[in-house]
């Protein structure tokens, strides 16, 4: 997909879609105001647009579209509107949201060229409004536009799949927006390209997407110029560095389980950033078998490792001013005869024993080994992304990760990142008290609570110890690493890549 800054729209523009926006008014009963380029294409159309907005008591409310062929009248072969809401309430995810719903309607209408009008800036000044707005658009075509088919069959080639946009014009205000507008095309570019090879990785059935499997992918991150090595280490060299608890989740997998450590060592570094993933390839429980309707996402749960993955992705062309370490312990939790059980006592690289009397609360045994190797490179922060617990998404819906940190900077900096990349984080409480409940009689942890409640603050408890005393935060991303009920059009059914956008913007920021 092409996408290209133009400087007017004419009126009667050559493409298969042209996209027009309408504002709401800010108070009820006036008229919403028009664009330039609104009035001018409606003048051609003999006030056309402006009686099918009357008729329909449109209002140019976020999200509310009216799309309609002008049936060889005009060379624009469909003419869209998008109302983007209020312009006291506007912000970049009404663009981004926009973004996709773009993308959904090139689908239907099956555009190839589309055109579109820039968004108008919101009534409270928003600085480079032109080129932030830009970029939010953009992320949010390419994200609403992917879609995952490696493994659609001869039925679906029958079906005829709508073809892809080729070509996005997008309306500069003014013509000194144009070279931010083109820079911030390439920021998006960037970015969703790596958001969505995070989402073909978690799509990916776990048959296919084995431990080895997301090590090889990890390892050709790894190209000359990018500042990136790859470090794999196989299951005889995990033990020997001590990561027992992982070596016991994986053990009764006939796939070996991998550590992966990626760097990103550029030649100037200000600070030393380690990230970790959960990377359980399948996770059936184990012996504490999930139910049926419980399991079959399970090829997600490493979508932690898959953002890692992406970031670096995305490292490779961002090259920000700082040193990342990328470490992910991949496994596959499964059921066996050599399978770990309930009852079995595992000890985790720093020496601290746990008690497993849940194999299903297996993601906080591999990430107390991924965190004390991550701690191992001294790094100025932690920040570990895990689709860790049910209970997080029972306290926060599906679209909104959970974050937990005891260092107020850390999560205001991750916050504002999270908002700037459309990734929703919401902070919950590490509340202290809560984690005797994770303490062992036999051993000097246990991986579950024996109660129904707060389990996704009871396993951030469980994994702060590992960090030592470096900064550390933690997001648990089982509601929104995939999308099973579609809620905004720039998220379509799916894996969603979350986290790749919020951290590259966390670590520009350093
Ligand atoms: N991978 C799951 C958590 C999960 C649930 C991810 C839903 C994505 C969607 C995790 O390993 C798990 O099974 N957690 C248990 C913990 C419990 C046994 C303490 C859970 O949340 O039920
Ligand atoms: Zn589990
Ligand atoms: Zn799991």
């Amino acid at each position: 997909m092409e996408f290209t800054i133009i400087r007017e729209i004419g009126a009667d523009v050559s493409t298969d879609l042209l996209v027009l926006f309408a504002t709401q008014a800010d108070k009820a009963d006036t008229k919403a105001s028009r664009t330039e380029a609104f009035t001018a294409v409606d003048a051609t159309l003999d006030g056309e647009l402006e009686r099918m907005i009357d008729a329909r008591s449109y209002t140019g409310g976020a999200g509310e579209r009216i799309v309609f062929p002008t049936l060889g009248k005009r060379k624009a072969k469909y003419v869209a509107v998008i109302g983007i809401g209020k312009r006291s309430t506007r912000d970049l995810d009404v663009v981004r949201k926009t973004g996709g719903m773009i993308a959904l309607i090139a689908r239907e209408v099956r555009a190839r060229r589309v055109v579109v009008e820039c968004v108008e800036e919101p009534k409270h000044a928003v600085s480079n409004w032109a080129a932030r707005s830009t970029e939010a658009l953009v992320e949010g075509v390419l994200l609403g536009s992917h879609r995952f088919h490696a493994y659609k069959g001869t039925m679906h080639k029958k079906e005829k799949e709508p073809p892809a946009i080729t070509t996005v014009s997008l309306l500069a205000p003014d013509g000194r927006a144009v070279r931010s507008m083109d820079e911030s095309v390439r920021t998006a570019q960037t970015l969703c390209e790596a958001t969505n090879l995070a989402r073909d990785l978690v799509n990916t059935p776990s048959e296919d997407m084995t431990p080895s499997r997301l090590a090889d992918v990890a390892r050709s991150l790894s190209i000359r110029g990018s500042h990136i090595s790859c470090r794999v280490l196989n299951e005889a060299q995990m033990e020997r560095m001590g990561m027992h608890a992982t070596v016991a989740v994986g053990r009764g997998s006939m796939h070996r389980p991998v550590a992966v450590h990626l760097s990103y060592l550029p030649p100037k570094r200000k600070k030393r950033i380690a990230v970790v993933g959960k990377a359980v390839t399948f996770d059936s429980g184990g012996l504490s078998i999930k139910p049926a309707d419980a399991m079959t996402t399970m090829k997600i749960d490493m979508a932690g490792a898959a953002s890692v993955i992406g970031l670096f992705r995305a490292l490779a062309t961002v090259k920000p001013d700082v040193e990342v370490h990328g470490i992910f312990l991949a496994v596959e939790n499964m059921p066996s005869g050599s399978a770990y059980r309930p009852g079995d006592v595992v000890k985790a690289m720093d020496g601290t024993t746990i008690e497993v009397l849940n194999t299903d609360a297996e993601g906080r045994l591999t990430l107390a080994d991924a965190i004390c190797y991550a701690a191992k490179q001294k790094p100025d922060t932690i920040v570990d992304l895990a689709t860790l617990t049910g209970a997080c998404v029972g306290a926060l819906g599906e679209d909104i990760a959970g974050l937990f940190t005891s260092n107020d900077a850390l999560a205001s900096k991750l916050l504002d990142a999270a908002d700037e990349a459309g990734d929703p984080l919401w902070r919950l409480p590490l509340y202290e008290p809560y984690a005797q409940l994770v303490k062992s009689k036999i051993a000097d942890l246990k991986n579950i609570t024996g109660t129904r409640y707060g389990g996704a603050i009871t396993a951030a408890l469980f994994l702060k110890s590992f960090s030592g005393s470096i900064p550390w935060a933690h997001i648990d991303i089982a509601g929104p690493s995939y999308v099973e009920r579609e809620t905004r059009p720039d998220q379509p059914y799916g894996a969603s890549g979350y986290g790749v956008r919020m951290l590259v913007k966390y670590l520009e920021k350093l």
